[in-house]
């Protein structure tokens, strides 16, 4: 049997979007398995690692006629492959050890993030970036700065992950389905984040009416101390499962132009009586990333507790000011 070629057509023929994923660590290689896995895209993994990449995404591949896709996945230490992505997820740089805060990592991620997007906005000039590096909201700042990118093609991951560990918590506490369950985390990605339970919902029921008080607070002390609780476990690294399933969730959004509505950190300019800062907010995610972002109405009580988290953000966003990258 023979096949006559229609046209001449390679690896590097673009005919689907591009993700580039920095950092082929626990995060960024979970992150690139389930965006192949979902089809989404081809997948670029770059890492300072010389071979990391590479052998994870060749692994990747292998695992393809199993798991039915046929996105790319490769590996590469050359930001020159990264060229013409459509997406960027920024997943490099440190992560916690116990006792560390998010906050310990700042002067080392700001360098790394900052190297990172001079690399990726010289080849892709038009991509949305997705930040994961923590301490987030001041990371996804930075490489808002350094890319001179519009506040839409730059977001944060922080609020899908935190509600998502609300979710699970909440639908264990209620026994229903994850799918019952919907719950809103606003603020940053700290000890100072928002849970919001009266957004909280089970099958449309807010979950106040149906869990008493005490233990409502307890869901929402451990979901603000959710990535310490899997820290402490690890003791050598942190959290990547859920992380990496979360930015995935907005890369689809964004990749597919759902229009979801997703909690985000964004560059608010005035939403909340915030002005200038990061903080995590509920976002409508399409094709052109960050298209609008949701003014709840607050309580004065809420409202109180979103002003600490950007005093709290604020300050680091001083910090590394002060380091005169950008
Ligand atoms: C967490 C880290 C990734 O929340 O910030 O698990």
């Amino acid at each position: 049997m023979r096949w006559s070629a229609a046209q001449k057509i390679n690896k590097s023929t673009i005919h689907r979007k591009k993700i580039t994923v920095v950092g082929a660590g626990n995060v960024g290689a979970t992150a690139a398995f389930l965006a192949a896995q979902k089809e989404m895209a081809n997948i670029m993994m770059i890492d300072v690692m010389e071979g990391v990449p590479q052998g994870k995404a060749l692994d990747m591949f292998e695992s393809s006629p199993i798991q039915g896709f046929d996105s790319y996945v490769e590996g590469t230490q050359d930001y020159a492959d990264t060229a013409n992505s459509d997406l960027v997820i920024i997943t490099a740089g440190i992560a916690r050890k116990p006792g560390m805060s998010r906050d310990d990592l700042l002067s080392i991620n700001v360098k790394i993030v900052s190297e990172v997007t001079r690399n990726i906005v010289k080849y892709s000039p038009n991509c949305i970036i997705l930040v994961v590096t923590n301490p987030l909201d001041a990371m996804v700042y930075t490489a808002l700065k350094v890319s001179g990118f519009p506040k839409h093609r730059v977001i944060g991951m922080a609020g899908v992950l935190d509600s998502a560990r609300m979710r699970a918590f909440i639908a264990e506490e209620l026994e229903v389905s994850i799918e019952n369950v919907g719950a809103c985390v606003l603020g940053g990605h700290g000890d100072t984040m928002v849970p919001l339970p009266r957004y909280c919902t089970m099958a449309g029921i807010p979950i106040t009416e149906l869990i008493d008080a005490e233990r409502v607070q307890a869901i929402c002390d451990r979901t603000a101390n959710g990535g310490a609780e899997i820290v402490g476990y690890l003791k050598t690294g942190s959290a990547f499962y859920a992380p990496g399933a979360s930015v995935v969730q907005m890369a689809e959004a964004i990749i597919k132009d759902k229009k979801q509505i997703l909690p985000c950190a964004a560059y608010l300019e005035g939403e909340y009586g915030i002005n200038g800062y990061y903080l995590g907010v509920p976002c409508k995610l399409g094709g052109s990333g960050l298209e609008s972002i949701i003014e709840l109405d607050l309580t004065k009580q809420e409202r109180g507790a979103l002003h600490q988290s950007m005093l709290a953000v604020k300050d680091l966003v001083k910090t590394i000011d002060a380091f005169g990258y950008f």
